[in-house]
This record gives C-alpha cells, sequence and structure tokens, in this order.
C-alpha cells in the first residue's frame, strides 16, 4: 500500500492567515505543523512510499520540508495539483505513483488521536480487496461527507455537505482503497462545486458491495483545523496531552526512530540542529542513555495525526 497526502485548498475560512502561508503549514500547538502531523498518520500505518499533492505555490514549501523524506527513512514525491479539482482527483494525479497499488489517502488538515490509532491504522494498511472509510459523530455533520444508515445500522448512502443531514455521523479524512481505486475514479463526473467527490468515489464502492464503513469510538479524537476557532482548540487539546505527560504528539522523528526506519544516530542528527527548542532536546532525550526513559509500546498517534 502506497500513501497519497492531499494537501490541497486554499484555507480561505482562515484568511489572512492563510494569505502568504499554507493552511497545512499552520502550527498545531508550539512545534508541529499540519502536514508533518499527517505523515505521522502515514507512517503509524506503516506506509513508506508517500505521495504529496498540492497547489502549486505550495508544493516546493512542502518539497523544503520533507524534502525526499530519506531523513525519516520514507520515500517522497510530489505533484501539483493545478485546480481545485477535489479531493477523488487525487487518484487522477497520483495514478502513475500508486501504480496498481492500493492507496491510503490523508487529507492535510485533518488531526487524528487516540489510543490505539496505530494498530487501528495499521491493520486498516494491510486490507488488500476493499475499502474501507470510517465514521464519525459530530455536532456539524452539514460540513462534511454524511454517512445515511437504515434502521437496523446498515450504510444506506453518503451525502456531501447536506443541508439536511440524515444522521451526525460523518466520514473524517483518511480513507483505505483497493488497487480500483484509479479506474472507478476514472469514472467520476464533477459535482455542482465543479469538484471530483470522494463522496461519490465512496458510493461506488458501496454500490460494488466492497466498502467497509467504521464508526470510530468516543475514545479517538478527529479535529477539524479549518476555521480560526477550530485550530485553536487543537492546538490547547495537544498542549493539554503533551505538557500533561511530557511526550510528545507525532514527533514525525520519533516515530521514525520507533519504528526502526533510522538508527540512533541518524536520530542525533536530526535533533542537533534544533537543540534550542524543545522539540530538539526531546528528541536528544530518546537517544541520552542518562535520560531516556524506556520506549513506550504505544507510539503517541496524533492524525492529521
Ligand atoms: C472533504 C470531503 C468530505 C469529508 C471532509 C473531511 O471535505 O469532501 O466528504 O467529510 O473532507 O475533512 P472538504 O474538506 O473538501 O470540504
Amino acid at each position: 500500500m502506497k500513501g497519497i497526502i492531499l494537501a490541497g485548498g486554499t484555507g480561505t475560512r482562515l484568511y489572512p492567515l492563510t494569505l502568504t502561508v499554507n493552511k497545512q503549514l499552520m502550527p498545531v500547538y508550539k512545534s508541529r505543523d499540519l502536514l508533518s502531523s499527517v505523515g505521522s498518520d502515514l507512517m503509524l500505518a506503516g506506509i513508506r512510499e508517500i505521495l504529496v499533492i498540492s497547489i502549486p505555490g505550495s508544493l516546493p514549501l512542502f518539497q523544503q520540508l520533507f524534502g525526499d523524506g530519506s531523513q525519516w527513512g520514507l520515500q517522497f514525491s510530489y505533484i501539483e495539483q493545478p485546480y481545485l479539482g477535489g479531493v477523488a482527483e487525487a487518484f487522477i494525479l497520483g495514478c502513475s505513483f500508486l501504480h496498481g497499488e492500493p492507496a491510503f489517502l490523508v487529507l492535510g488538515d485533518n488531526i487524528f488521536y487516540g489510543d490505539g490509532l496505530g494498530g487501528l491504522l495499521l491493520q486498516a494498511a494491510r486490507l488488500q480487496q476493499v475499502a474501507l472509510i470510517f465514521g464519525y459523530q459530530v455536532t456539524n455533520p452539514q460540513h462534511y461527507g454524511v454517512i445515511e444508515f437504515d434502521q437496523g445500522g446498515r450504510v444506506l448512502g453518503f451525502e456531501e455537505k447536506p443541508q439536511f443531514p440524515k444522521s451526525p455521523y460523518v466520514i473524517p479524512g483518511i480513507y483505505f482503497y483497493d488497487s480500483q481505486v484509479c479506474d472507478l475514479a476514472a469514472t467520476l463526473t464533477p459535482s455542482v462545486r465543479g469538484e471530483l467527490e470522494i463522496t461519490d468515489l465512496n458510493r461506488c464502492y458501496l454500490e460494488q458491495g466492497e466498502l467497509q464503513v467504521e464508526l470510530l469510538s468516543q475514545g479517538y479524537a478527529w479535529l477539524d483545523t479549518g476555521t480560526h476557532e477550530s485550530l485553536h482548540q487543537a492546538s490547547s487539546f495537544i498542549q493539554t496531552l503533551e505538557e500533561r505527560q511530557g511526550l510528545k504528539i507525532a514527533y514525525v522523528e520519533e516515530i521514525a526512530y520507533q519504528k526502526g526506519y533510522i538508527s540512533g544516530e541518524q536520530l542525533y542528527r536530526l535533533a542537533k540542529p534544533l537543540t534550542k527548542s524543545d522539540y530538539g532536546t526531546y528528541l536528544m532525550q530518546l537517544i541520552d542513555d542518562n535520560s531516556y526513559y524506556p520506549i513506550p509500546a504505544k507510539v503517541p498517534a496524533l492524525g492529521t495525526v
């Protein structure tokens, strides 16, 4: 399975912050940007080949941030999304990158956190024959792709941002698809807002009887970062957890080290230039024999994880 990060959009709801900086580069608490957090989701799923898709003006910034990914034991590729063609366009643009392999798509502005998230993503990444999406209960379903259920709890269908949502369950921006995904995406036509909708792609899988929908329990946090308020709330959430536990969330270097993608020496080389900040000192602590605590069994997981 290969990974795609779709870091599109112009972030108009975050203006003026996003007039010059892409919304996926907005900081979450003090030392993490959204895009790195999303990258950590893919790493937790064990995915090492990752395509970043973004608008032309932002792509060079992402390239500067991630490079070719080898510093974290990963392999990054980049491709432009010239127009806002929709989430499902990721599978048109990313078709040759996927080269017939299943795909894990993450939207660059979604943050996930939860006990067992790493295990859940790992398990999902092992699926080969079906698609898997998630459902999450929210108070404002009209802003998302909404799931409709029958009386028995069976999924009947999906609607993209309906005025009158048929349930409070919506689809967060993490999706697992099998190798048919590019062919199915190629059959889609633009919606009234002119985009290839991920909701339509999910409907194709549902109609073929090849879609699993798993509802995420209360134990998971899925945070939106699309508005000033929600971005602030996400930062406060991470701050609370990090300060209480003394652990860091979604530090890609730490995950790479824990997963054995990089050695202690490589981690040292990454951490050394950053030691004037907490970020670097935390990473140094991981390799310092005197102060290093044993690696916990569970990797703290932030999805924009
Ligand atoms: C997109 C999808 C929507 C999904 C949401 C999750 O919306 O179209 O179905 O629920 O991401 O963040 P957009 O961010 O393009 O408005």
